[in-house]
């Protein structure tokens, strides 16, 4: 199919958007590949429906957006295509192994904050789709940030937190973290609020993958790390993501946070592949 404009359907909150007349596996024109990204700033989330991406199609589509990152644990890494991911619970039989591929998923993280350059956008598919559970949520952190009170935000001027892979493994409960692991990622601190490239908008940049506050105790900096995350995960900054067989989910990372909701990973066959479009350093 050849592209022409797209339709742009946005949720009622400003948060997400639906997009529809666009093929992400055919043509797509300098012009239209502009509104989406336009979108993609605007909205942080876009849900694309009856897509039939291919991992060949994906990863090509995902580059234009930029230099594609493979992932820090090399057991997820596409076999002829290292830099798609997969993630999935289905064994060489077909069956759910029972094991959850990524238990770092289930809590809110944003995307390799982990890294001196966390990643910019993610593009993500299934093409095995959980039938209960497995939701992808979606936290707008520029929302939150708004709704912080004028005392809160003084006391987060200047603040960094440090962000650790091998800590976030330890938090979610998934394996240690290997030796290779941690001298490819080793902690790396950010901004607490960061200021979006493009749009300007001041964002809360936290998640799991953030440890504590640099320069503070390690018990205090936790505790206003869980506060902000309690604080930016209430109802109103939520988007909720039902997946439906061929759905594409793109969002951007430096304004959002995400999780997916718990599933029977002994009943339930579910397998996401991603791509990751390499980010800037935040600021
Ligand atoms: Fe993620």
């Amino acid at each position: 199919m050849q592209n022409g404009s797209i339709e742009i359907k946005a949720e009622a909150t400003g948060f997400g958007a639906e997009v529809g007349g666009v093929d992400l596996a055919g043509e797509i024109s300098e012009e239209v590949f502009a509104e989406l990204q336009a979108a993609v700033i605007r909205h942080k989330v876009l849900v694309f429906r009856d897509q039939h991406l291919d991992d060949e199609s994906h990863f090509a589509f995902a580059q234009r957006f930029g230099p594609l990152e493979g992932h820090i644990n090399r057991s997820t890494r596409h076999g002829e295509l290292p830099k798609l991911q997969v993630f999935g619970n289905v064994g060489d039989d077909g069956k759910p192994t029972g094991v959850h591929p990524e238990k770092g998923t289930l809590v809110w993280h944003t995307d390799k904050s982990y890294v001196a350059t966390p990643s910019l956008f993610t593009i993500l598919r299934s093409p095995s789709v959980a039938r209960e559970g497995g939701h992808t949520l979606f936290a707008d952190m520029t929302r939150a940030y708004e709704a912080l009170t004028p005392g809160k935000v003084e006391q987060l001027e200047g603040l960094r937190a440090v962000h650790d892979w091998k800590r976030s493994r330890e938090k979610s409960d998934e394996r240690a973290a290997t030796a290779d692991e941690i001298a490819a990622a080793p902690p790396v601190d950010h901004p607490v609020i960061r200021t979006h490239p493009e749009t300007e908008a001041r964002a809360i940049y936290i998640g799991n993958h953030a440890s504590h506050i640099l320069d503070w105790e390690l018990g205090a900096g936790e505790a206003l790390l869980a506060e902000l995350e309690a604080h930016a995960t209430q109802e109103q900054f939520i988007y909720r993501h039902r997946w439906r067989d061929n759905d594409v989910l793109m969002w951007d990372n430096r304004c959002t946070m995400h999780c997916v909701t718990d599933y029977d990973a002994a009943i339930e066959r579910r397998v996401v592949h991603r791509a990751v479009v390499q980010g800037e350093v935040p600021f």
